[in-house]
């Protein structure tokens, strides 16, 4: 083929353009310019990984409290996937089960990757490091993370994130502005002295409260629980990858963080001050949180050792096979 003579292919490839294009009342010819103009694709550029890297600003001058700002950030970037995954499901024009269960099994490897890498936080930190920039951090907490918030409204419903102790009283389970009262989180977030909400709390609630609101009523009738229950209520697949993502969610992450106020606060007064006010040791296990997002799915042994045969795996892994 003569060298100067356009490639058949290319012509076609042209002309559709050039379709593509009138479609819009745009000249072709114009946008060819731009592209001949236009710098190539880099890869930081495409990643924006001067932005990503210039967004850890430590309030200390301790090392490590860089570590403790990036794997903070690292889970917001998990959860956002995570709710990107809840989103297309609940979006769906027409959801099918192939399509439920592969996002389910996304949803479930990120949270398994969340789980299995807590040891950077509970092993990875200089504790006396930590106590110390901590302080400089008051009152912000993990509490305050409006996603992991997000995940949990758009995968249940409300009257399953109440406190447990209002779960039953509440009489009307679509009154979205009385169980928005009781979330469990906010009953769990008051003051070890006076019994007052946390500021940790307050200024959550200031910043996030209508959003949590709004996304409640409008994922009221197609949160994961309502969608399942709806379109595949018998399929095994679809109650397993459930139940799995229940116990990841509710039992398996929760306990890995847990570890890490374990490990890092202890009992001492001193040292609980370094959080954001709970009494974490009475708040945070979940065999006293009860959250299933699923709890029919659960047989009511299961769901009175909530959280149990974790705990047991972590402390007795040799009982456990
Ligand atoms: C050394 C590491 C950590 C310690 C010691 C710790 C400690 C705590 C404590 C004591 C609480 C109870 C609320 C409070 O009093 O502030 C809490 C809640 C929370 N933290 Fe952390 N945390 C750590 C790391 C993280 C990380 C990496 C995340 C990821 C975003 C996170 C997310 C959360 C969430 C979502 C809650 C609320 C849990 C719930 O309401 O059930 N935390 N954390």
């Amino acid at each position: 083929m003569d060298k100067s003579s356009l490639d058949p292919a290319l012509g076609e490839q042209l002309k559709k353009l050039q379709q593509k294009y009138a479609v819009m009342g745009q000249d072709l010819s114009s946008y060819l310019d731009g592209l001949l103009y236009s710098d190539y694709l880099t890869y930081w550029d495409y990643i924006h990984l001067d932005t990503l890297l210039s967004l850890q600003n430590p309030k200390t001058q301790f090392p490590d409290e860089k570590v403790f700002i990036i794997y903070h950030q690292i889970t917001e970037l998990y959860f956002n996937l995570i709710l990107w995954e809840i989103e297309q499901i609940a979006d769906h024009k027409n959801l099918s089960e192939k399509f439920f269960t592969e996002r389910l099994d996304r949803i479930i490897r990120y949270f398994q990757l969340l789980e299995n890498s807590f040891a950077v936080m509970v092993d990875g930190l200089e504790k006396e490091q930590f106590l110390k920039f901590r302080m400089s951090l008051l009152p912000s907490s993990g509490f305050q993370s409006a996603q992991y918030r997000l995940i949990e409204i758009c995968s249940t419903d409300l009257s399953n994130l109440v406190h447990v102790e209002f779960r039953d009283k509440l009489k009307n389970k679509s009154d979205i502005a009385q169980q928005v009262e009781f979330l469990y989180w906010r009953s769990g977030a008051t003051e070890l002295a006076s019994g007052k909400k946390t500021l940790t709390l307050q200024q959550f609630e200031q910043k996030y409260l209508k959003l949590f609101t709004e996304t409640s009523s409008k994922y009221q009738d197609r949160n994961l629980r309502k969608l399942y229950s709806t379109h595949f209520p018998e399929s095994k697949s679809v109650i397993e990858k459930l139940r799995e993502f229940d116990q990841l969610s509710n039992v398996l992450w929760p306990l890995a963080h847990m570890r890490s106020a374990a490990r890092y606060l202890h009992r001492d007064p001193e040292d609980i001050k370094a959080t954001g006010g709970t009494n974490w040791q009475k708040y945070l296990p979940p065999r006293f949180q009860r959250i299933m997002f699923f709890p029919e799915l659960w047989t009511d042994q299961e769901k009175s050792e909530w959280g149990k045969a974790a705990v047991m795996k972590a402390l007795y892994p040799e009982r456990a096979s």
